[in-house]
Parts: structure tokens; sequence; C-alpha cells
């Protein structure tokens, strides 16, 4: 007989919450790391991993599901069969190639092009209402993909885009200034890479403007020090890279900061990326960028209307020529 003697109507489906399913597809080291903080800060009622190794996938699922004892109850499941993705609420793509030390995000195109061919129709199929996150490199460029090939409204398909970037520059922002990150309000928009641009205007430590309090207080300050701090923003990831070979923890909080907002409806602004073309005079084709955008239950709610000043909006209007560049030669 049953463990428990069931209490009549108790578990009835119409009592129960609705269940929150969230697929994470790669489950290399960016989407284990995603999956594991997923897991820790209780966002999903049921996981699935999809990856193209069944071995890898199946040593990874039991290793998760080997920390029940410690985590809140999900439901933890893995196969290379996208079928599992059935229903999900939020798809999560990480799997693909990864840059070598040195290597541009860029020039891992037209790799992760292919691969995203034959996983992106099929989730589409079995989650057609799912919110697709796209983490993959050069992440910009194969959110335009997962757009194209999923055929979903664009309100549904992010980039993590810069929300990484940005925690990279409020690190080092409250590093520079001995304050906490978290009251550190800062941007960084455009492309999740080179060209990425530095809001310094919008810059703000517990509600008080950067610039301008330096400018009133008479307090000098550097031009070149603040370029130095986005110039190491961009750095940031090469030099992980460099060091142990690829980058996981940051994104994996990142992409979870994400999910919260999305499935619990949270309507905060993050830096991601989102069909741009017609904000801030971004034109030339339909081009997906980092830009704050307001996130909750049904995706990308609206892109804020910050303030930029010409320098700003010059430098984001160019990173969206590199990314149309790139993209110009993909014919999907
Ligand atoms: P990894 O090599 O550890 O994992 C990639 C996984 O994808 C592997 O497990 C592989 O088996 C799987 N895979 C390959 N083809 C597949 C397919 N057709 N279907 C299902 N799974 C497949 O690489 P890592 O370090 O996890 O990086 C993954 C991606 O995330 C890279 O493109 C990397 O550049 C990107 N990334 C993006 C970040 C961002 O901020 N957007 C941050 C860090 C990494
Ligand atoms: C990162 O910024 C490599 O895009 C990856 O960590």
């Amino acid at each position: 007989g049953a463990f428990f003697k069931p209490i009549r109507g108790a578990a009835s489906p119409s009592r129960i919450k609705r269940h929150t399913k969230i697929s994470v597809i790669g489950a290399g080291n960016v989407g284990m790391a995603i999956a594991q903080t997923i897991l820790t800060q209780d966002l999903a009622d049921e996981l699935v991993l999809v990856d193209a190794k069944p071995d890898k996938l199946r040593g990874e699922m039991l290793d998760l599901q080997h920390a029940a004892a410690f985590l809140p109850r999900t439901k933890i499941i893995a196969s290379v069969d996208y079928a599992v993705t059935v229903g999900s609420d939020l798809c999560i793509v990480t799997a693909g190639a990864r840059q070598i030390p040195g290597e541009s995000r860029l020039n891992l195109l037209q790799r992760n092009v292919s691969l995203f061919r034959n996983i992106i129709p099929p989730l589409a199929e079995h989650a057609p209402e799912a919110i697709l996150v796209i983490v993959s490199n050069p992440v910009d460029v194969l959110t335009y993909v997962a757009w194209k090939l999923s055929g979903f409204p664009s309100n549904r398909v992010i980039g993590s885009g810069t929300n990484l970037d940005s925690s990279r520059f409020q690190f080092l922002i409250a590093d520079h200034l001995d304050v906490n990150a978290q009251d550190v309000q800062a941007f960084i928009v455009g492309e999740h890479g080179d060209s990425s641009v530095a809001l310094w205007s919008s810059i703000s430590v517990g509600g008080v403007p950067v610039l301008s309090f330096l400018e009133k207080q008479e307090i000098s300050y550097e031009k070149e020090t603040l370029e130095n701090i986005h110039k190491a923003v961009i750095d940031s990831a090469y030099e992980v890279i460099s060091l142990k070979g690829y980058t996981s923890w940051a994104i994996g909080y990142s992409v979870a900061n994400l999910a919260r907002t999305l499935l619990r409806d949270q309507r905060k602004i993050h830096p991601v990326s989102v069909l741009a073309t017609g904000f801030y005079g971004i034109e030339g084709g339909e081009v997906f960028l980092s830009l704050p955008a307001q996130l909750g239950r049904g995706g990308v709610l609206g892109v804020t209307n910050v303030h930029l000043t010409d320098e700003e909006e010059h430098k984001l209007r160019e990173s969206a020529k590199t990314i149309l560049e790139v993209q110009d030669q993909l014919h999907v």
C-alpha cells in the first residue's frame, strides 16, 4: 500500500498550485551552474536538463538528485529527447561551443548557429508557450537566430545579454568606492562582448547620481579611471577563461536572477538582449542587443526610456552595427 494513507480531496489537481517547469538545454559548465542556482533558490517545481551527451547528462542529473535532502523539493529529469521539455514555462539555452583563450564570442557564430537549427525547432514544438532565454554565444546574434527559428513573438525571446556585464560593472564600481554592489545601479548596454557600452551618466549609488556628486564635491575624477573600469568589464571574461578555461558562477547567478523576475512576474528592469530596432535611433535591420528592459511573466514588458548622452547613443548605434555586420553573413 501507499506509504501515507491519502486524505480524500487533499491532492486534487485544482488545489495544487501552478507547477513551474524550467528546461535547461546544455548540461555543460554554464547549464549546470544555472541549474544548481535555480535549485538552491527554489525557482522551479520541475527542472529538466537536455544535452547531446547521454552519459554526461545522466551523471549530472543523478549528482543533483543526490542533493535532494539539502534542497527545496524539485523534480529533476534529464533526456536527450526534447519531448521532456513539454509544457516548459522557461527554456534556457546554453548548448554550444565556447571560446578558447583569446578567442572572441563572435567567432563562435557558425558552429553554434548549426546547433541551434537542431535545438530551437523541437523546443518551440514541445514548449510553444515558453519564454526562451538564450545564453550560448555570441548571445545577441543567437537570440536573433532563436527568434527566427522559433517563430515566437519577440517579447518571449530574450538574450541574457549584458545582465552579466552589468553585474561585473557593479562589482568593479563597488570595489572602487568600497560600497555594497547591490547599492550600485549601473548599466552596460549593447553587445554582450567587445563593443558593449557603459552608461556612465546613469550610475547611482544608494540613489545618488555618481558623476554629478563628484562634480559638485569638486572631487576630481579622471575619465581615464572610468574608462579603465569599463575596459576591465570587457576583459573580465577573457581573463577568467585564460585562468580557469570557462566562466560559470556569475552567469549562473545572472540567469537565475532573470528566471526569478520572469516567472514570479517581478517587473524588474534588467539589461538584457531584446529586439532593439527602433529604440535610440537603432536602425538598419532587425537586431537584438541589450537595453534596460522591464521583465515579467509575459517576457519583455517594455524598454526603459533612459536618457543617454549623445556619445552613449552613438556608441550604442555602433554596437548595433557591429552585430548587424556579423548577422548579415547568416542565412537563417
Ligand atoms: P561546455 O562545453 O561546458 O558545455 C556545452 C554543452 O553543450 C556540452 O555539454 C555539450 O554536450 C552540449 N551540446 C552541444 N551540442 C548540443 C546539442 N546539439 N544539443 C544539446 N546539447 C548540446 O560549454 P559552457 O562553458 O557551458 O558554455 C556554453 C555556452 O555558453 C558557450 O557558447 C559559451 O560561450 C556561452 N556562455 C555565455 C555566457 C553569456 O554571458 N551569455 C557566459 C558564459 C558562457
Ligand atoms: C562571459 O562573459 C564568456 O560570454 C561569457 O562570461
